[in-house]
């Protein structure tokens, strides 16, 4: 993996940028998120920087739902990043974090009236609609306002991306999308309705990926439908990449930004539309650890010990959920050079499932050692529940050498506050 923001220091331990991991998990104990303020920054200007080597003017729209901390959504702001949002919920929290609704694109196959009015009031960029049903019922909701809005229609292209079938969207028969043979008819259809503004088309056909050739053909696909679009009169001058670009988690390598950025110039440059890409987890996941302690090491008569952390899947859901494989490193320096043992690294929920690693090569880590889970960043904390009644981790914001908590722990008494009992039920303690 590409962990440029950790280092081992003989005396400190890991450390991410200026600051040592143990100093965090010392004073606020563990499970931890840790998020690098300087990664952000700096894998944004990374993704800019190829866009503009590759003589594009692209707008880049930060995915929220990878990681919607206000502070996260703030530093890719000023990053120069935008914001594509799936819920209302998202919609606010970018523009509490300061973010421009003229730089907001609102994706998802399913909007409700309430965050479609939302959008509309507060004059957002773009509304990617996915479905016939869904121009009809925006373009009611906009009459009804006396507001027009731009709108792209995110097609499916049929392309498979080859990656997780979880977090493929991109192939005929999921949920996601117009299929590509309707575009041309709705994009009509989108001109003739009132409180529309067709503008072009989105297309996103899935996460975590790693190679081109899924992505030049989707974007190809989407090239021949603007011309085919601009034939049959109607213009089109936006096109949407959706997000997708993979990163290193283990040894696969890490999707390319300037790989990316050639495609797009390859199949879309000479269109001249304006272009967008939203991508989350190759900004955010890198920046990213989550911090755990070893509750206890138990050994079995057959194969390899369970560490039990005091992280589990409610924290982090992505090892359960896709059989995600995250790097995990000692805090100490002392462990970090112990000889390692093969073994079954399990949070202590309920579920087999509740598996972070299984036969990892680890130093032999005792009661009370730390551990960092490595690229948590992306589709970490937003992924946590309380599962198994554990409050929220706290999550912590490393800035050079210096860091701060950015939410607490959530208390205990937090889990019931909104839980409400009728007359005759109530416990007292
Ligand atoms: N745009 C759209 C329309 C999306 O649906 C997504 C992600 C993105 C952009 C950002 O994709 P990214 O650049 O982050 O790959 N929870 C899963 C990932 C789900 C991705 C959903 N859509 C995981 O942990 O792997």
């Amino acid at each position: 993996a590409t962990h440029s923001n950790l280092s081992l220091d003989v005396r400190s331990g890991l450390m991410l940028d200026g600051v040592p991991l143990q100093a965090i998990a010392d004073e606020i104990g563990t499970p931890c998120w840790v998020m690098s303020a300087d990664t952000l920054r700096k894998r944004a200007a990374k993704l800019h920087n190829a866009m503009k080597s590759a003589g594009l003017s692209v707008s880049t729209h930060f995915a929220v739902k990878s990681n919607d901390h206000l502070a996260v959504l703030s530093i890719v702001s000023q990053a120069g990043m935008g914001a594509d949002v799936v819920s209302g919920g998202e919609l606010i929290k970018a523009r509490k974090a300061g973010i421009p609704a003229s730089r907001i694109v609102f994706s998802g196959v399913g909007k409700t009236d309430a965050e479609l009015r939302l959008a509309l009031q507060e004059g957002i960029a773009q509304i990617n609609v996915e479905s016939a049903e869904e121009l009809e019922i925006l373009s009611g909701v906009a009459s009804s306002m006396g507001r027009e809005i731009d709108v792209a229609l995110r097609v499916n292209p049929d392309v498979d991306a080859k990656t997780h079938a979880k977090i493929t969207t991109g192939v005929a028969g999921n949920k996601f999308g117009i299929p590509y043979d309707e575009a041309l008819g709705l994009y009509r259809l989108a001109s003739e309705l009132s409180g529309l503004r067709p503008v072009g088309y989105a297309v996103h056909i899935g996460s975590q990926i790693l190679t081109m050739e899924p992505y030049r053909a989707a974007y190809g696909r989407i090239a021949e439908l603007v011309r085919v679009t601009r034939q049959a009169g109607l213009p089109v001058t936006v096109v949407d990449c959706g997000g997708g670009l993979g990163i290193c988690y283990r040894d696969e390598g890490e999707g390319s930004p300037e790989a990316l950025a050639g495609v797009i110039r390859s199949e879309l440059g000479d269109l001249d539309v304006h272009l967008a890409i939203e991508p989350g987890r190759w900004i955010a996941a890198p920046a990213g650890v989550l911090l755990a302690s070893v509750i206890l090491r138990k050994k079995v008569t057959e194969g390899s010990p369970f560490i039990i952390l005091d992280a589990a899947m409610n924290d982090l859901l992505r090892p359960s959920l896709y059989e995600a494989w995250h790097g995990i490193l000692p805090l100490s320096a002392h462990d970090a050079v112990l000889a390692p043992e093969e073994a079954c690294v399990v949070g202590p929920v309920c579920e087999t499932g509740d598996t972070f690693a299984q036969d990892r090569s680890l130093p032999p880590l005792q009661r009370g050692a730390r551990v960092a889970i490595l690229d948590t960043g992306a589709y970490g904390a937003v992924m946590s529940s309380t599962y198994n009644a554990r409050p929220l981790a706290a999550e912590v914001l490393v800035d050079g050498d210096r860091w701060s908590v950015i939410r607490p722990r959530q208390k205990v008494e937090d889990l019931w506050a909104n839980e409400i009992l009728s007359e005759g039920m109530r416990v007292e303690a």
